[in-house]
């Protein structure tokens, strides 16, 4: 006998990986005679999709950013409704490594049961969560798995999505298992390591990650990364009569406008970093704020560490934004451009989105007010042709 009669999958995914586990999901349910309504999180109509809470399984579906769920799921999380019993599940897709024989799985950490702590707190009766390895996809740090090693890990991840979903149908839980042990121990190592390492991830993805984004001199400003991103993160500004994309601080890294750019003109400044921090920030912080530390020490009688660590905080963050604004500029001016491009890995990189998601299908749930329809729809349409 089914344990729940209709099934809400709430889905967040950057590069499609998570879309398509919930297109697997929902044919599932769906032949199961299950009734489901897959929306994305910028789509839920809270409280009314909770109206038939009690017969409804509620599955929340998200890419693991740096073990924990991305800052958007985060936030969606804390706004969900308080539930007495309604029925949850938790999965985090990951990111696995396939390189001929190697197979490095991903690992989700802290995500999963940092989903169902919340939902648990907010009264849901957790019926399971697990992680789903599906193509890396941080391509700013890494190229683009082969086609072969994408089909392979994906046709492993619908196997295994196959079994999950048979026991939850069945009214099993999904909590105890190799899955969430192996993710127990990444978390236990993780937090052992480094404390307030999801936190650190988070803040410093927000930060720094996203402000290296730049579009390179095949950029035709067509736009369409700006309709494309779920975050509203990206900005078109002139300069030289020209619209370039500027990345703002409401990115997260998800990578959707890098994969599906189809001038490939996306890239992460790997060159700018080194040179803001080897060449700008380090020694010019170190030099000042070696002195302005040990001179505001001295006056006010102190050695102390910490103060030490505000006065380059100080210092360090508008240092930051200072830089973040040169780089900006400079991008804009075509032969600085090239440079910062050529020497960026990115370059080099194929992009990834996964093969069977197209990004009309990843916009087509937004509000119709999002999808400006422009000159340029075309683009968007038949971008992963
Ligand atoms: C910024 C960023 C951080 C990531 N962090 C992790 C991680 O901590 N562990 C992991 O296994 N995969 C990680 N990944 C890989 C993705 O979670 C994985 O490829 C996921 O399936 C992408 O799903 P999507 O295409 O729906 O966005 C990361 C990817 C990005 C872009
Ligand atoms: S999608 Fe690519 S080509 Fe179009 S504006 Fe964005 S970066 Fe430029
Ligand atoms: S700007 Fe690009 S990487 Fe950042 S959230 Fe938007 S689509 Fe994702």
């Amino acid at each position: 006998m089914k344990s729940f009669d209709t099934a809400l999958l709430y889905v967040l995914s950057g590069t499609g990986n998570t879309f398509r586990v919930a297109r697997w999901i929902e044919s599932l349910f769906e032949q199961n005679g299950i009734k489901t309504d897959l929306k994305f999180i910028e789509n839920a109509d809270l409280p009314e999709d909770f109206k038939h809470a009690d017969r409804q399984l509620t599955t929340l579906m998200f890419p693991t950013h740096g073990f924990m769920p991305p800052w958007s799921m985060i936030k969606f999380l804390f706004k969900m409704p308080r539930q007495k019993k309604a029925k949850a599940l938790s999965i985090a897709t990951r990111g696995a490594i396939w390189i001929g024989p190697l197979k490095i799985p991903g690992a989700a950490g802290f995500a999963n049961f940092f989903t169902a702590l919340v939902l648990l707190f907010k009264g849901y009766d957790i019926r399971g969560f697990f992680s789903l390895d599906m193509a890396a996809n941080m391509n700013n740090l890494h190229p683009s798995l082969t086609l072969p090693a994408v089909n392979g890990i994906c046709k492993k991840a619908k196997r295994k999505i196959e079994f999950c979903m048979s026991r939850v149908m069945a009214g099993k839980r999904l909590l105890f298992t190799l899955n969430n042990l192996y993710e127990g121990i990444v978390t236990c190592l993780i937090f052992w390591l480094i404390p307030i390492f999801p936190i650190l991830y988070l803040i410093f993805a927000k930060a720094s990650m996203a402000k290296i984004m730049f579009a390179n001199n095949n950029c035709v400003s067509c736009g369409m990364c700006t309709k494309i991103c779920p975050n509203q993160a990206i900005e078109m500004k002139s300069f030289f009569g020209k619209k370039r994309p500027f990345w703002t601080y409401h990115c997260e890294n998800c990578m959707r406008c890098m994969g599906y750019c189809r001038k490939k003109a996306v890239e992460a400044g790997h060159s700018y970093i080194l040179l803001h921090t080897f060449i700008m920030a380090v020694p010019v912080v170190a030099n000042i704020t070696t002195g302005w530390t040990n001179a505001i020490g001295d006056i006010l009688g102190i050695n102390n560490d910490w103060l030490m660590v505000l006065v380059e905080a100080l210092y360090y963050i508008p240092a930051l934004f200072l830089s973040y604004w040169v780089f900006w500029m400079s991008i804009r001016i075509p032969a600085v451009n090239t440079i910062f491009s050529f020497t960026t890995l990115t370059h080099y990189f194929k992009r990834f989105h996964d093969p069977e998601t197209r990004v009309k299908s990843l916009v087509k749930r937004q509000k119709k007010k999002d999808i400006i329809k422009t000159d340029h729809e075309d683009m968007i349409l038949n971008s992963n042709k």
